[in-house]
């Protein structure tokens, strides 16, 4: 496995649509290693989800997981996932915000609005079908990596421009109460 290098604002790759992963593709070893890759380069950043694109492969999938992560001190935890071709539908419910980051963006957080749980039908690393709810933290991961997929980034999505700091400034003034100083 490599640490890939992660592709930063700013660069096409991020904003160009990515392109579905095809049968003969999801069983190729190129792939495979494409997915154990994008893996351990979440890991070594403490990412809780990295989409291609992000490593320069316009491919559609994302991985997630949430285990106890130093970037996101406070978030529940949630299990590893490889979506592949994910499809995010909202599910009823309120929306949540939450100050998300990106690993295209390093150092900077931004409060976002999103669908509190949506439905998220994808093809697993087997060629499976499968469909899952996710809800909360989870809910918010899954739409961020898929909108990188089609080209999008959290910063497009913030509806006040005033609330996109870096993570220091977030911890000194905007991180709740509860949380105590991130610095
Ligand atoms: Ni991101």
């Amino acid at each position: 496995m490599a640490i890939l290098k992660v592709a930063l604002l700013g660069d096409p790759v991020l904003r160009r649509k990515a392109a579905a992963v095809s049968r003969a593709v999801l069983r190729s070893t190129v792939f495979r290693r494409l997915v154990a890759d994008m893996t351990a380069t979440m890991k070594e950043y403490d990412g809780v989800g990295l989409a291609a694109p992000q490593v320069r492969e316009s491919l559609r999938v994302v991985v997630i997981g949430a285990a106890a992560n130093p970037r996101y001190p406070d978030a529940p935890q949630f299990p590893f996932r490889v979506l592949v071709n994910p499809r995010v539908t909202a599910l009823r419910g309120p929306r949540i915000e939450w100050w998300e980051g990106c690993l295209s963006l390093p150092g900077l957080r931004g409060l976002v609005r999103r669908p509190g749980r949506v439905r998220v039908a994808y093809t697993d690393m087997k060629g499976r079908r499968r469909s899952m709810v996710a809800d909360g933290f989870s809910a918010i991961v899954v739409q961020h990596e898929t909108n990188h997929l089609d080209g999008k980034l959290y910063v497009d999505c913030l509806h006040d421009t005033r609330k996109l700091s870096y993570e220091r400034e977030y911890g000194r003034y905007h991180a709740p109460a509860e949380k105590g100083k991130a610095d």
